[in-house]
C-alpha cells in the first residue's frame, strides 16, 4: 500500500525502478518462521530475486540458498551463505559450474539426469573429492499452472523418471565420488490450489518407501518451491498462506523420524515486496482505446509479454481520485507484446504520473534485459 511518503521519495528518483518494502520482506520471512515446523529447512530460491540488499535480509532470517547457476552459487556466498546452505539445481549443469560448487564444497548437487550424475562423478574424482547429490525425482503429478511454469510432468525435462531408478541405482553402485544423500521434487511454480502439492506429497511417500526398500533410508527429501501469491490483491494479501501451506506436508508427508524435510521457495517470499516503478511518457487517445505509454517495458518486465501475467497496475499520483477512463498500459519497446495491462482502469492519467506494477519482486529485476540498448534497471529500498 503506498502513503504519501512513498510518493515523495519516488518523486526524486529517475525513472524506471524496481522499489523493494524491506519491512514487507522482513514480515513475509518472519511469517514463514512462525508458521514452519522446527524440522523443515527453507532455501531461498535466488533465481526469483537475487539483488545483495534483498539476500542479505534472507540470510539474516536463517535461510539457505537454492541455485540454477554456478554465478548464482557465487552470489550466495558472497551475501555469506554458508556453504553446507547452498543447493545446486539446474536440468544443464556445465563443467564449469559443477567444478565451482564442487571447490566450495556446497550441501548438495540435485541432479536431473543418469549422465550428469556420471560427469558430477568424474570431476569429483578428478578433485578427490565427494560430490553430495540429490536426485531430482520428475513424479508426474500436475501443478494446474502456467505450462511454461510446469516442470514436474514427463513431458517436462526436469528430473529423473521413476521408470530411470533400478538404472540409477546400478550406475550409483560403481560411482565412487557420489554421496547419495537426498530426493528432490519441483512440480512447478505459482501454484495457487494447495492440491497439487497434496499430490506431491502422496507421490513423494512412495518414491521415498521404494528407495528405503532398495537400502536407501536418505537423510534429505526436498519438496522444491512452487506456493503462489494473489496478484490480485497484494495489498489484502501481501504474505502468502504460509500455515496453511505448510499444513498440508505436516499432514501427508509420511517420512522416517531421521529424515530432513527442505523447501524452496522463490515467488512467495519476495514477490509481493517488489514494484515496478514508472512515469507516463505520453497519453494517446484513440476511439476505441486510450494508451499510456510507460517508461517502462517489457525490458524491466517480462512476465505479462511472456506467460501473459496480471498485475495490478496503479497511478500512485492521483490515488485519492476515483478510477474513470480506461488505459492500455505500454512500454516503449518495438513490440506489440510489450503491454503491461489492457483496459486498465484508471484515475484520468497525465504526462508525469507515477505508476506502479505491483507484485514484482519475483522473477522481474533478474529477468530484464537490454533489448533496445536500454540502461540496467536501478533499484530502491525502504
Ligand atoms: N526450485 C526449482 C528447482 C525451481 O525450478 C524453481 C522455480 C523454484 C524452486 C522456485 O519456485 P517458486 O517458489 O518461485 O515458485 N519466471 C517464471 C517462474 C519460473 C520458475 C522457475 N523455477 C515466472 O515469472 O512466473
Amino acid at each position: 500500500m503506498f502513503t504519501q511518503k512513498h510518493i515523495d521519495n519516488f518523486s526524486s528518483h529517475e525513472t524506471p525502478f524496481y522499489f523493494y518494502d524491506l519491512e514487507l520482506l522482513k514480515n513475509t520471512l518472519q511469517k514463514i518462521k512462525t508458521s514452519a515446523p522446527k524440522n523443515y529447512h527453507i532455501h531461498y530460491a535466488l533465481k526469483a530475486n537475487a539483488h545483495p540488499t534483498l539476500l542479505e535480509i534472507i540470510r539474516n532470517a536463517g535461510l539457505g540458498a537454492d541455485c540454477v547457476s554456478g554465478n548464482e552459487v557465487k552470489r550466495a556466498l558472497e551475501c555469506n551463505f554458508k556453504n553446507s546452505d547452498i543447493a545446486f539445481a539446474g536440468v544443464g549443469k556445465s563443467d564449469k559450474e559443477i567444478n565451482f560448487a564442487l571447490d566450495n564444497s556446497i550441501f548438495c548437487f540435485n541432479v536431473e539426469s543418469v549422465h550428469e550424475l556420471k560427469v558430477i562423478n568424474e570431476l569429483a574424482k578428478n578433485k578427490s573429492t565427494k560430490a553430495n547429490i540429490a536426485l531430482r525425482i520428475n513424479p508426474n503429478v500436475d501443478a494446474y499452472t502456467h505450462k511454461y511454469i510446469t516442470t514436474g510432468l514427463e513431458e517436462n525435462k526436469f528430473g529423473i523418471n521413476p521408470y530411470e531408478f533400478d538404472q540409477v541405482l546400478d550406475v550409483l553402485k560403481n560411482l565412487e565420488n557420489i554421496n547419495f544423500t537426498g530426493l528432490h521434487f519441483h512440480i512447478g511454480s505459482q501454484i495457487q490450489d494447495l492440491t497439487p502439492f497434496k499430490n506431491l506429497c502422496l507421490r513423494a511417500n512412495e518414491i521415498n518407501k521404494w528407495f528405503i526398500q532398495k537400502g536407501y533410508l536418505l537423510p534429505h527429501i526436498n519438496l522444491g518451491g512452487g506456493l503462489g501469491i494473489d496478484y490480485q490483491n497484494p495489498d489484502a494479501n501481501s504474505i502468502p498462506d504460509f500455515e496453511k501451506y505448510f499444513a498440508i506436508f505436516k499432514q501427508f508427508l509420511e517420512l522416517q523420524p531421521s529424515q530432513e524435510i527442505h523447501f524452496e521457495l522463490g515467488r512467495s517470499i519476495i514477490a509481493q515486496c517488489g514494484s515496478l516503478i514508472s512515469r507516463v511518457l505520453y497519453i494517446k487517445n484513440g476511439i476505441n482505446t486510450n494508451f499510456a505509454i510507460l517508461d517502462a517495458g517489457m525490458t524491466e518486465l517480462i512476465r505479462p509479454a511472456l506467460y501473459q501475467a496480471y498485475h495490478k497496475i496503479e497511478n500512485i499520483s492521483k490515488l485519492e481520485l476515483p478510477n474513470s477512463t480506461k488505459y492500455d498500459v505500454v512500454g516503449p519497446i518495438c513490440e506489440s507484446s510489450d503491454c503491461f495491462g489492457k483496459a486498465v482502469e484508471m484515475p484520468l492519467t497525465e504526462r508525469g504520473d507515477i505508476i506502479a506494477i505491483r507484485s514484482a519482486g519475483a522473477y522481474g529485476e533478474v529477468m530484464s534485459n537490454h533489448y533496445n540498448l536500454r540502461d540496467q534497471v536501478k533499484s530502491v529500498f525502504m
